[in-house]
């Protein structure tokens, strides 16, 4: 029958855009039928290139993650020129979402030199185009742990400034208001001073859109109490954006049990966080992977998809008992969230911007925030148009607890971009 092929051809045509944008309100995430999302996502980067182009690859991983249960990938890094449309499609059609990184390894705002300027916004704008018309786009992350010490705090305006000018090209070229963020490290001294500054100063145009933590404190076994969870949780309550671990999954001493998303989606933190992206799809040396293509090799072993001992595409088999453990608990777990016509956001609350401690956080008050192309001087001047309530509060850190993060692999934070960083580098 022709009309079964044709309905057959729409679908399939039609389903790359039949998930429901995502938007937010308040600190929290809603579909367009007004019901609240939650993540439950995924880290997904296989090598240090763009895992969004190779359609079979997707295909099979999207299949897994379906069974997983997740609704959620989040990508490290992409390629802004390469075409994303089957990916996407696949993504979408497993009832997906992606969270992408606008920064790439040679445009990231560096830590101890930081600056902002044209080449980067242009760059960061790309990879935003490129990605903009895709219905499953959850969000933008403006940098991944471009803080990973104490003493890198100097370079919080700078994450301002980018996520000021970014959300301004996205409002300027008329684009869905996809919510533009940070991905932070969870840094004891600088807790809760980033994710108050982030948000601070009165004016939404210079503030994060949501603030994402990557965080490992809590290893199984352990409670909500002793986890240091219920710090966290402290200083995100009635947080003025949706908050979510962008990072998470402590892995020693293993096995992984996953028992933080019963926390995370239970009683205590369900009305302030928006869920999280569990660390990571792939297994590496570093022990955090979900599934895994192959069995490990020698690192010096070569061959086609395979890099640093390990088998990077293929046909994805579950890391046991991880992936069934999370598997057992997602599906357990479905929060209901408030329904957006019931939601009516007034009791958020905005905190000061914070004053420089001397355990390491640097910015005192709400600083003019850099313009493109300025570098940083070893200074900031105070803002001019200060509001006398946006001063500075005295924050302190609201815990002590911080495992040292773990050492992350080819997918992740900054220290293992150092790392590939150094290699392509001596590549060249
Ligand atoms: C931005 O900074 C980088 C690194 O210093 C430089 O290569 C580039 O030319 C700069 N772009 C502009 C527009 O000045
Ligand atoms: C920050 O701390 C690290 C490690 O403790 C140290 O190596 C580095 O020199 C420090 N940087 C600054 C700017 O003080």
């Amino acid at each position: 029958m022709k009309l079964s092929w044709l309905s057959v051809a729409l679908l399939g045509a039609g389903a790359a855009n039949a998930l429901d944008v995502i938007s937010v309100k308040g600190n929290k995430f809603f579909d367009s039928k007004g019901k609240q999302f939650f993540m439950k996502g995924v880290a997904y980067q296989l090598t240090p290139a763009d895992p969004l182009v190779d359609a079979e690859q997707c295909s099979r991983d999207a299949t897994l993650m379906k069974t997983l249960g997740a609704n959620t990938i989040r990508v490290y890094h992409v390629d802004p020129k390469a075409d994303h449309s089957k990916c996407m499609a696949t993504f979408a059609d497993a009832g997906i979402y992606t969270l992408i990184d606008l920064d790439t390894f040679d445009t990231y705002i560096l830590p101890n030199d930081p600056w902002w300027n044209q080449t980067q916004h242009d760059r960061y704008a790309e990879v935003m185009d490129a990605f903009i018309d895709f219905n499953n786009v959850l969000g933008f992350f403006i940098g991944n742990e471009i803080i990973a010490m104490a003493n890198q705090s100097q370079v919080a305006p700078f994450i301002k400034s980018a996520t000021r000018d970014m959300k301004a090209y996205r409002d300027k070229k008329g684009y869905r208001k996809v919510p533009i963020g940070y991905s932070a490290a969870d840094i004891a001294e600088l807790r809760p001073m980033l994710q108050d500054y982030l948000t601070c100063g009165g004016r939404e145009a210079d503030n994060v859109d949501f603030f994402a933590l990557n965080s490992y404190e809590w290893c199984d076994k352990t409670t909500y109490a002793v986890s240091g969870y219920a710090n966290l949780q402290k200083t995100a309550e009635n947080f003025p954006v949706p908050i979510f671990f962008s990072e998470t999954g402590c892995n020693v001493p293993g096995p992984r049990l996953f028992d933080d998303q019963e926390a995370i989606f239970g009683p205590e933190m369900v009305n302030d966080w928006s869920g999280s992206i569990v660390y990571e799809w792939i297994e590496e040396a570093n022990h955090y992977g979900l599934i895994s293509y192959g069995p490990k090799v020698e690192p010096t072993v070569t061959g086609k998809n395979i890099e640093g001992g390990f088998t990077r595409a293929g046909t994805p088999q579950p890391v046991t008992p991880d992936f069934e453990n999370l598997r057992s608990k997602w599906a357990t777990i479905t929060p209901k969230g408030v329904a957006s016509s019931d939601y009516t956001p007034t009791d958020l609350s905005t905190r000061a911007c914070p004053t420089s401690t001397k355990d390491g956080w640097l910015i005192n008050g709400n600083v003019a925030l850099p313009t493109v192309g300025e570098t940083f001087q070893g200074t900031f001047t105070p803002t001019p148009t200060a509001n006398p309530s946006d001063t500075g509060s005295a924050a302190s850190p609201s815990s002590t607890k911080n495992p040292a993060p773990p050492n992350k692999e080819i997918a992740g934070m900054s220290i293992g971009l150092v790392g590939v960083m150094l290699i392509f580098t001596l590549w060249l």
